[in-house]
């Protein structure tokens, strides 16, 4: 009975503790922001409006950064009352030098003047190295811990997380009572990992001990149960969702759809209770698709016509790339039709080249066994490797080529097909994935490029490109260019957030 006292005493002096921590939060919220707009010396500031930009990692440079800077710049075209906010982990970087990577990285221009950072300390708590085990827990717990430190340093008006921390969603809503949304490239754990663990199926992230043991894969089964719910109850927190590619939306949809009524019951009697009562009053039931902005103002001004007979790709040497594949499947179009192996190179006959970086000694063995694949399939004369290519030659051989090759089973985007199509080069795609779904798509009920799955598939596939009438030849390029350029644009992605809803959560 004694016990029983004191652990509700404790509970109770914790809740106390918590409670007081937020409401100092929440008073001290007027303060931060009048010093942000005393350090931007805003003109009008009582007008102004804060949208929280949560992206940890805004220095990498990479493709989900591209999506935050477009995002922002747009902001600051569209919205001239609001102010920027980055929630940054980037302590060894500051404003300007951050902003003149996003200049000379993505040749975007930011104002100063509406952009302001605010700087996290405890990033490390979301990185793998942190948590070796429970990694997916562990970072959850982290990213908790980080939008703590964010709120207490600024609540915004209304928060975006981009960079995929969804359990952050939680600690805003209920700390900072604001609007949350989110673009998600990718789920943190998806539906049919909790199959494959379900169905005891080996998987990377799913180690064979744990797989061939029932206790374990019981206990495994439990925690991505728990993490599933938890994941689901998060999202469902946003008001409205974007992703970037129909393969995130499949997921992500399913994931809002999940529902434990087992462990939703036993919520009603722990003080997480509030999870069940905390739902903003419109959930979107769905994603929508906002494909992330692609650069290929240079490609889209190669030439079409006078093509050399080049099949070209242009991938890492990553085994996932499958360039097996690739000389497979030449081989089996210089089987098919010797022809092509005849001429001189740059004029009737056909080569493939493989344009690619090689990052370790891994991908240079992998390489050095592609090579030798190539001479054992007779094919060695017509391959040509170009490793670690500048980005001006990769540009070269994609204001060349005719064909562009891609291999990759189940890719989730492709890029590097996006560029073949604004190059003019006719791409050739394993049929899955985005460039099944969403890249080489019909435009104007007319094909942009073609699919294969066989070596076979893809020696026809080339056999119809290098037969084309010239004229068809030269619609298709036009045709696959006017597509990706328009469908990757930032047109494009300003329309997508335009039409995701996500203004109608910005204060009046
Ligand atoms: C979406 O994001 C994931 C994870 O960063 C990435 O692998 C994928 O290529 C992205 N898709 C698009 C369409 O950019
Ligand atoms: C390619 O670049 C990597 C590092 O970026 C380097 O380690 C490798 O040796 C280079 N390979 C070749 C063939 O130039
Ligand atoms: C998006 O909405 C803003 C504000 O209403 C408008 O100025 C802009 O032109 C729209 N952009 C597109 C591409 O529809």
């Amino acid at each position: 009975m004694n016990l029983l006292a004191v652990a509700a005493g404790l509970v109770w002096l914790a809740l106390y503790s918590v409670f007081t921590a937020i409401r100092r939060i929440r008073l001290e919220n007027a303060n931060h922001k009048r010093a942000i707009l005393d350090e931007l010396k805003t003109p009008d500031p009582h007008k102004r409006k804060f949208v929280g930009f949560f992206h940890p990692y805004c220095n990498a440079g990479g493709g989900g950064e591209r999506v935050l800077w477009t995002a922002i710049a747009m902001l600051q075209r569209d919205e001239p009352e609001v102010i920027s906010i980055v929630y940054s982990g980037d302590t060894d970087a500051t404003k300007e030098q951050i902003l003149s990577k996003v200049k000379a990285r993505f040749d975007i221009d930011l104002s100063p003047q509406t952009l302001h950072f605010v700087f996290l300390n405890s990033r490390h708590l979301v990185e793998d190295s942190a948590w070796p085990r429970f990694t997916l827990l562990g970072q959850s717990l982290g990213s908790i811990y980080l939008a703590w430190e964010a709120m207490s340093k600024l609540i915004p008006d209304l928060f975006i997380d981009t960079m995929g921390y969804a359990f952050t969603f939680h600690v805003v809503r209920l700390l900072g009572q604001v609007p949350v949304g989110a673009y998600v490239h990718y789920p943190t754990i998806s539906t049919d990992m909790l199959e494959r663990v379900r169905s005891r199926k080996k998987w990377h992230t799913n180690s064979n001990a744990i797989s061939s043991s029932g206790v374990l894969s019981k206990g495994k089964l439990l925690y991505y149960r728990l993490f599933m719910y938890y994941y689901a109850n998060s999202l469902r927190q946003a008001s409205f969702l974007m992703v970037n590619s129909s393969w995130t939306k499949n997921h992500v949809d399913s994931i809002l759809q999940y529902t434990d009524p087992l462990l939703d019951a036993l919520h009603l009697c722990t003080p997480l209770v509030f999870l069940r009562l905390l739902r903003p009053s419109q959930t979107p039931k769905s994603a929508r698709i906002v494909c992330p902005p692609c650069d290929t103002r240079e490609m889209a001004k190669f030439p079409l016509e006078g093509r050399e007979r080049v099949i070209l790709s242009v991938a890492q040497f990553r085994p996932e790339k499958d360039h097996a594949a690739q000389l497979h499947a030449f081989h089996s179009v210089l089987t098919s039709y010797p022809e092509y192996g005849n001429g001189n190179p740059g004029d009737s006959q056909v080569r493939l080249v493989l344009v690619g970086g090689s990052r370790n000694a891994e991908d240079a063995a992998r390489v050095e066994g592609l090579r030798a694949l190539a001479k054992e399939l007779g094919i060695a004369d017509h391959v040509e490797f170009v490793i670690n290519a500048s980005f001006p030659a990769m540009l070269n051989w994609l204001s060349r080529a005719s064909i562009g090759l891609s291999t990759m089973v189940d890719e989730h985007f492709g890029i590097n097909i996006v560029e073949f199509m604004a190059a003019g080069v006719i791409p050739v795609t394993h049929a899955s994935g985005g460039p099944l779904n969403d890249i080489v798509v019909p435009f104007d009920g007319k094909p942009t490029g073609y699919h294969a799955t066989s070596p076979e598939t893809f020696a026809e596939a080339f056999h119809n490109v290098l037969t084309l009438p010239p004229e068809e030849d030269l619609a298709l390029r036009e045709r696959a260019r006017t597509w990706a350029v328009q469908r990757f644009s930032e047109e494009e992605f300003e329309k997508g957030w335009n039409e995701s809803g996500w203004r109608r959560w910005l204060p009046s």
